[in-house]
């Protein structure tokens, strides 16, 4: 294929319907698949191939034949990309977007969590590091995490990482007791109970869809917990014209492009108005930075071959069980 030399590093900046056109041609002359999250900008979200769930995203990028990976969402969802597509170019626009919940978790303090419990099978939900994941024996997402601890036997006693809210949540539904990891979202746990509880005397009757990421006291108003594409389907099957969504607010979007004719209200924050629903780490990735990163191939993901081929063993560990496959639940080596 013949490169074309796009506009020069120090040219003045794109207009909005020129950035548009360049991605759009730059995808094709790199032969790149946009990945997205549901929790991008609009805008973002519009241009992408596909938009999903993180389960959906990591199997999306283990099946892709493209030869770049242009991932908009944070850096463990890329980093999944990498570690399920090793072949592929994954490009990330922001390398800053990351997570609070990954934050949480230093590998070494997860390390000596996982030393001080040797009898426990260690499930540590996506939102994680490669380190991270390489140190534990099966990853979870929100959509696959209840099937995954239904399907280990009960007498292996389990550490959960590193969403306590999310773990407290799956205990309730499952019935299992795990030891929990401390960590939580800045984004879900900014939700207000009291603002909430207003908000449903305004709209009686409307059902609340929240994230299991959200505190237990806001999760106990919920009508409907789920993952984001578990929230986007009910959202959209529920019989109600209005429906109150605790999650990050940009997945209002697929809702509204889906059913306009419905009214998607965001659950509130503290002084009941506050954007501090809104990922910080997710709206680091702008138009221009994916056009940037496709430009130029750059910023990439990459990882020692040794992390992601241990990192891969608990990932491969999930779509197995997820799809009903036979796994080998044997605890990963200690690092
Ligand atoms: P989902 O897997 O439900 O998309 O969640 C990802 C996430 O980061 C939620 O904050
Ligand atoms: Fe991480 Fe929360 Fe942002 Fe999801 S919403 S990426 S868990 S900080």
């Amino acid at each position: 294929m013949e490169w074309r030399t796009p506009p020069a590093m120090n040219a003045p900046p794109l207009a909005r319907t020129d950035l548009l056109a360049e991605i759009a041609q730059l995808k094709r002359e790199r032969q790149a698949v946009i990945l997205a999250h549901y929790y991008q900008a609009p805008e973002i979200q519009d241009l992408a191939d596909f938009v999903g769930d993180s389960l959906e995203l990591s199997r999306r990028a283990a099946a892709t034949d493209a030869r770049v990976i242009a991932f908009c969402g944070v850096r463990f969802m890329a980093e999944t990309a990498k570690i399920l597509a090793p072949d592929r170019i994954v490009v990330l626009p922001d390398l800053d977007a990351g997570c609070s919940l990954e934050d949480s978790c230093p590998p070494a303090e997860f390390a000596r969590f996982r030393a001080a419990h040797p009898d426990h099978l260690a499930l540590t939900y996506i939102n994680s590091s490669a380190e991270v994941k390489a140190l534990s024996d099966i990853i979870v997402t929100s959509s696959s995490a209840e099937r995954i601890i239904r399907a280990i036997p009960p007498e292996r006693p389990i550490l959960f990482a590193p969403d306590r809210h999310l773990g407290a949540w799956l205990m309730r539904r499952t019935g299992r007791t795990m030891v929990l990891w401390e960590g939580t979202c800045i984004v879900h746990e900014a939700f207000s109970e009291t603002e909430l509880l207003k908000l449903k005397a305004l709209h009686p009757g409307a059902p609340v869809a929240a994230h299991p990421e959200c505190p237990g006291h806001i999760l106990e108003h919920a009508d409907f917990v789920g993952s984001t594409s578990a929230i986007l389907k009910f959202a959209l099957d529920t019989p109600g014209d209005t429906i109150i969504v605790a999650t990050e607010p940009h997945i209002i979007h697929q809702m509204e492009r889906a059913a306009p004719h419905k009214t998607f209200i965001g659950a509130p924050g503290a002084d009941g108005r506050c954007s501090c629903n809104i990922c910080p780490y997710m709206a680091l990735n702008t138009l221009e930075k994916l056009y940037r990163a496709l430009r130029d191939l750059e910023p990439r993901i990459e990882l020692p071959e040794e992390l992601r081929r241990r990192a891969l063993v608990p990932l491969e560990r999930m779509l197995a069980i997820a799809d009903d496959r036979p796994t080998d639940l044997t605890p990963a080596p200690m690092a």
